[in-house]
């Protein structure tokens, strides 16, 4: 028989890489990949969208059930949409990075992405099917507990700030590292499912280590499916 399906539950902070490692392990060992920060960017982009005060709790989750989403796995070219319409560019503006941490504090919001996640991770682990990496702030703590492999991965604040700022295409580094600093405070001190390393993860510094270098270790966590059996 095929091997069992299996998740991998990849939660941490703001920059550690853990999106490109994210894709890269998918994409070596064949599995789909969901990106659940990318859920609350386009939640958060549907509310600016709307006019809806991002500070404002009780008017964020009077409209959190309104947005339409849907999350393409493919780890070559993930895509998510909603309303049907394609926002993937426009959830990484600075205006949306700015507001995303006080949406996610939303438990309104939490719960409706909660049950969106575990659709897709569970039409992911079908007969025949590798399963799935998923990447965010509360993976293997909530939402998918009973993953195969977790892994907490972190950074230092100016390693992150500095990859981040070369993303960004030399945004100021000061700035980015305030950003990224303060986004870790709220993600890490909100009373719903805030960020913490669960219990039976693996944490990884990546701070030292190249991108290919940390997809290597992570892939070496996952149990070595049994071949041609
Ligand atoms: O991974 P990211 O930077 O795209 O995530 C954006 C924000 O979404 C992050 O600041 C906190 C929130 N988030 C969350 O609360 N829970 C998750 N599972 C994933 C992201």
């Amino acid at each position: 028989p095929a091997a069992r399906p299996l998740v991998v539950a990849v939660d941490g902070t703001s920059g550690s890489g853990k999106s490109s490692t994210c894709r890269q392990v998918a994409q070596r060992l064949g599995l789909a990949y969901l990106d659940t920060g990318a859920q609350f960017r386009a939640v958060t982009w549907w509310m600016l969208e709307h006019g809806v005060d991002v500070h404002d709790t009780e008017a964020v989750a009077a409209r959190a059930a309104e947005p339409a989403l849907e999350s393409g796995t493919d780890p070559t070219g993930p895509t998510i949409t909603v309303d049907g319409r394609d926002v993937s560019t426009q959830i990484r503006s600075e205006a949306v990075t700015r507001a995303v941490s006080p949406v996610s504090t939303v438990p309104a919001v939490r719960a409706r992405l909660l049950d969106l996640q575990r659709a897709v991770i569970a039409a992911s682990l079908h007969d025949g099917a590798a399963g799935i990496v998923v990447e965010g702030r509360d993976i293997a703590s909530v939402v998918w507990p009973q993953a195969e492999v977790k892994v907490y991965l972190t950074a230092d604040a100016a390693a992150r700030a500095a990859r981040r700022a070369a993303e960004e295409g030399g945004s100021d580094l000061t700035a980015t590292q305030e950003t990224l600093l303060e986004r870790d405070r709220i993600d890490s001190g909100r009373a719903t499912a805030p960020l913490v390393r669960a219990d039976g993860a693996v944490h990884l510094d990546t701070t030292p280590f190249t991108l290919e270098e940390v997809v290597d270790q992570v892939v070496s966590l996952v149990p070595q499916q049994v071949e041609g059996a």
